[in-house]
């Protein structure tokens, strides 16, 4: 096992993360809890700004707020000086919400409603990442109406096939994301949206090939084809285009084996192929945008949850029951991702013994590590789950009406809440009981008070 980021062992022999025992964590905060490092977020953003301002001077990195948003978080992100992007009106909603400046939001979706987009027109959002024809005519009526012009770049999808999950690849030609590159109804699109929309100004294209993605050729591979295409809509249609946006997907380090490339690679591999391939078309280097969700803060969080029913099967497994699972963290069931954790009151002790650590909801899928060594677990141990900042409380969910797990961040030995744990009356709050079932009250509600009194 190794720690990530900022984390180490403490005298008692208890996980720290950002100068915190995990352990104290837990008692103070509760568990399952969602702990945020905030100096390895930031040290994250900066290595990205790094990196991105030394080799493509005039580039921009933008936070891909699907992996973690609230309202701290785009706080944080803005401090950071990177911009914003949203695929939804709630997310727009949570960044506005934090007082994001709109011009550094970029908004993203296959399927933006009118009212989703009328809502980023209205705010002056700074880009609106336009998916499709349907979207593009939207956008023309909604900014005609208010009288504005919106600056947009349109989503290509490269013809670029990258070695992850299926389920988050994006870049290849039979995706329900953006228009294929290079056919005649896609140029067809992007001579509309730069001459024929009053209202909307077409500035550059984008594109994402997929997430969690290793490989830095990929990342090569789909700049070139995306500056050939530029070059192409110059000598087919006299557009220059000033914008390219290469989208996120940079992977993270979830095992311990895993080698993820810095953000350095990853600058120092665009700039390369943008600028080669730009030089042999003699085309101005546009300027260039990147989208990292995952890399800026998957590394960064940490989920605790505590130790309950640990059973064992003999000559079979034995399994340790944690208080939450595929709630707050549906990826090993969604994409098989695998987890290293640790004990984080058994920090110090050896690992020798294989367990599986289950969840607590009612599906055997719900399983968060299959056989990882730990010290001996026992009931109130508190385990440590690694590299759970992206992708999980975006994504959790209340099944079985679990509430959803509390968030703070830890940082130079002080921790802070960012989000509060959802108690049982948040879970029925949006309930309504018709008038015609309040006949049934004394059996239903009525019998939970005289339970309860009981
Ligand atoms: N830009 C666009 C247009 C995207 O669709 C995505 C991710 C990103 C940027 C950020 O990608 P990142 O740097 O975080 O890889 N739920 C999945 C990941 C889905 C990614 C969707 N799009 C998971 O848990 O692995």
């Amino acid at each position: 096992m190794k720690l990530r980021g900022a984390m180490s062992i403490g005298q008692q022999g208890h996980l720290l993360i950002g100068g915190c025992d995990t352990v104290e964590l837990a008692q103070q905060y509760g568990t399952p809890l969602y702990v945020i490092d905030e100096a390895a977020l930031r040290q994250k953003a900066r290595e990205y700004s790094r990196a991105f301002s030394h080799y493509m001077p005039g580039s921009e990195v933008i936070y891909a707020g699907k992996a973690l948003l609230t309202t701290a978080i785009c706080r944080i992100i803005d401090e950071e000086h990177l911009s914003l992007d949203v695929v939804s009106g709630g997310e727009l909603y949570t960044a506005l919400a934090a007082d994001f400046p709109p011009e550094r939001i970029y908004f993203h979706g296959n399927n933006k409603s009118s009212s989703e987009l009328s809502m980023a027109v209205a705010h002056g959002v700074g880009r609106i990442v336009v998916d499709n024809s349907h979207e593009l005519e939207l956008l023309q009526e909604i900014a005609a109406a208010k009288g504005t012009e919106v600056k947009i770049l349109m989503r290509i999808t490269p013809g670029v096939e990258v070695n992850t999950h299926a389920y988050i690849q994006t870049g290849q030609f039979d995706s329900k994301f953006g228009f294929p590159l290079n056919t005649a109804e896609t140029t067809a699109a992007i001579n509309r949206a730069a001459r024929q929309m009053p209202n909307i100004r077409l500035v550059g294209l984008h594109c994402h090939i997929g997430s969690q993605v290793m490989d830095l050729r990929s990342f090569g591979i789909a700049a070139e084809y995306m500056v050939r295409f530029l070059g192409e809509l110059r000598d087919t249609l006299g557009l220059e285009l000033e914008e390219l946006d290469l989208g996120g997907g940079l992977g993270i380090r979830y095992d311990g084996e895993d080698e993820p490339p810095e953000p350095e690679d990853y600058a120092r591999v665009i700039s390369q192929r943008v600028t080669a391939a730009c030089s042999e078309i003699d085309l101005p280097i546009p300027k260039v945008m990147v989208e990292p969700g995952r890399s800026i803060v998957g590394e960064a969080g940490v989920t605790l949850y505590t130790v309950g029913a640990v059973k064992d099967i003999p000559n079979v497994r034995r399994y340790a029951a944690v208080d939450g699972g595929m709630t707050d963290n549906p990826r090993v069931t969604l994409y098989q991702a695998v987890y290293e954790a640790c004990l984080a009151n058994k920090a110090a002790e050896e690992p020798r013994e294989l367990v599986t650590i289950a969840g607590k909801c009612c599906e055997s899928g719900d399983v968060l590590i299959k056989d990882i060594l730990l010290p001996p677990v026992e009931p109130g141990d508190i385990l440590a789950v690694f590299s759970t900042g992206a992708y999980n409380y975006s994504m959790a969910s209340n099944y079985n009406h679990l509430p959803k797990p509390a968030m703070i961040t830890v940082y130079r030995g002080m921790s802070d809440i960012i989000v509060e744990r959802e108690t049982y009356a948040d879970l029925v709050r949006l309930d309504r009981i018709p008038p015609r079932l309040a006949g049934s009250r004394r059996t239903a509600a009525g019998s939970v008070k005289s339970a309860a009194a009981r």
